[in-house]
């Protein structure tokens, strides 16, 4: 793979009629940066960027995303043919490792997974002890926080090869037994243990649906469109939860913490919970009568307060790539169980209004990921407060993956500036005396 180059090129910053130059740097697909490590050593000054829109945290060798051609690759690998020709953990290997997976490696990979997939006794119980309407996020980001008291040797900042690969191990191995079992206490269902005959995707349906001692058996085509929907989630460059992982773990904590932290960032409407937005939206246009056109004109004018969901993304100017592939599945899903969602009715309404609707094409508003993720969810009988979850259970590889490129590439720990906007110096008045 080739390397982060310094270009020849340089940018010049004039400061009150004093020149400054600047290195340009420029990654392997040619996009360009200007280096302003030295910024304010040599002119006092910093750069204000709310939202980091316009700011590179880091140098990153796992996501490429360019969001005007609409592209996004793991590892150099295209989104599309992962999507349709690997498996979540052959991507959970990739992320983390750089390369796929060759058959062995797989297999030890998915024995090792195995080995690690119970909970540790007691975990259980934590579980219990929150009350039942606990949001699941609330038990994740916390239970993934406590793991850390079962494995001491994780609060290491930098684990060699071996102890690092163990912890992402272990984790991306309990993450379906930790999600599956918060989901059924919110139902007042017992805690299933891991079925070692089941791969990976059904196991997490089993631990989610199944009983104890009974058989068990779910539609291949909901456990492929379940997976598929992982690996599409797996990693998206430095989104909001990765860079929280990224800057918790840059303090030298450990990455059970890390990735507790990057569960909260996800937690949010504008980021994990927007699924659960799209569908909230879709049943209230349902119970309405279903007419998308009304809806359409009422998202277009600016003085009605409703706004579409699920369309236009931070980064992706003219298509979400990961859209495309996920309205398939949703089709997969609802024929292969027999389903007719009235809800896949309206989206599809909407989504064909608004691409040949002038006003969303110039305001480049397409229907992103999340727009067809909650319906499939919804199909496997997922509820929405636990949408966020699988989220997370998707995002845990790019996380992990995330953390350990900044721990390995020494990463100095993430300390924005800020311009202050608050009293000057004034002198301490003592209000009783007054
Ligand atoms: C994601 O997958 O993290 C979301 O699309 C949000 C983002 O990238 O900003």
């Amino acid at each position: 793979m080739s390397k982060i180059a310094e270009l020849n090129e340089t940018v010049e910053l004039s400061i009150n009629g004093q020149s400054y130059s600047f290195p340009v740097i420029v990654g392997t697909e040619n996009e360009k940066g200007i280096d302003i490590d030295s910024l304010r050593a040599k002119t006092l000054y910093i750069t204000l960027d709310s939202g980091f829109k316009n700011t590179g945290s880091c140098k990153s060798a796992i996501t490429f995303l360019d969001g005007e051609e609409g592209i996004l690759r793991y590892r150099g690998y295209s989104i599309e043919e992962l999507a349709e020709k690997a498996s979540f953990l052959e991507v959970a290997y990739l992320l983390y490792h750089g390369e796929l997976p060759n058959s062995a490696q797989l297999e030890a990979f998915s024995r090792e997974l195995e080995a690690e997939a119970a909970l540790p006794a007691g975990v259980d119980k934590i579980i219990d002890s929150f009350p039942q309407d606990t949001h699941p996020m609330a038990m994740l980001s916390a239970v993934l926080s406590v793991l850390t008291g079962y494995y001491p040797e994780s609060v290491n900042p930098n684990p060699d090869g071996k102890l690092a690969e163990k912890l992402y191990i272990q984790l991306l191995a309990k993450m379906p037994t930790l999600c599956a079992y918060i989901y059924r206490r919110g139902q007042g269902l017992p805690y299933l243990p891991p079925n070692p005959n089941f791969a990976y995707c059904e196991n997490f349906l089993y631990m989610m649906y199944g009983e104890a001692g009974k058989p068990f058996r779910v539609n291949p085509t909901v456990v492929e469109a379940l997976d598929k929907l992982l690996i599409l989630h797996a990693d998206h460059e430095q989104n909001c939860s990765t860079s929280t992982v990224r800057i918790v773990g840059s303090s030298q904590a450990s990455v059970y913490s890390s990735v507790s932290a990057g569960v909260s960032a996800l937690w949010g409407p504008l980021h994990g919970g927007a699924n659960q937005q799209v569908i909230e939206m879709l049943e209230a246009i349902k119970a309405d009568g279903g007419d998308t056109d009304k809806y359409i004109a009422k998202a277009k004018d600016k003085n009605d307060n409703f706004r579409l969901s699920g369309f236009g993304h931070r980064v992706y100017k003219n298509f979400d790539p990961r859209a495309t592939i996920i309205k398939k599945a949703c089709d997969d899903v609802l024929s292969a169980m027999g389903i007719n969602d009235p809800v896949l009715t309206i989206a599809k309404g909407l989504e064909q209004a608004a691409l040949n609707d002038t006003y969303f094409k110039d305001r480049k508003l397409y229907p992103n990921v999340d727009f067809y993720s909650g319906i499939i969810y919804r199909a496997l009988g997922i509820p929405t407060e636990m949408f966020t979850v699988m989220f997370a259970l998707g995002r845990l590889p790019g996380w992990v993956s995330q953390w350990k490129e900044m721990r390995d590439g020494g990463e100095p720990i993430g300390r924005p500036r800020q311009i202050y906007t608050g009293y000057t110096l004034r002198p301490f008045t003592d209000l009783n005396k007054r």
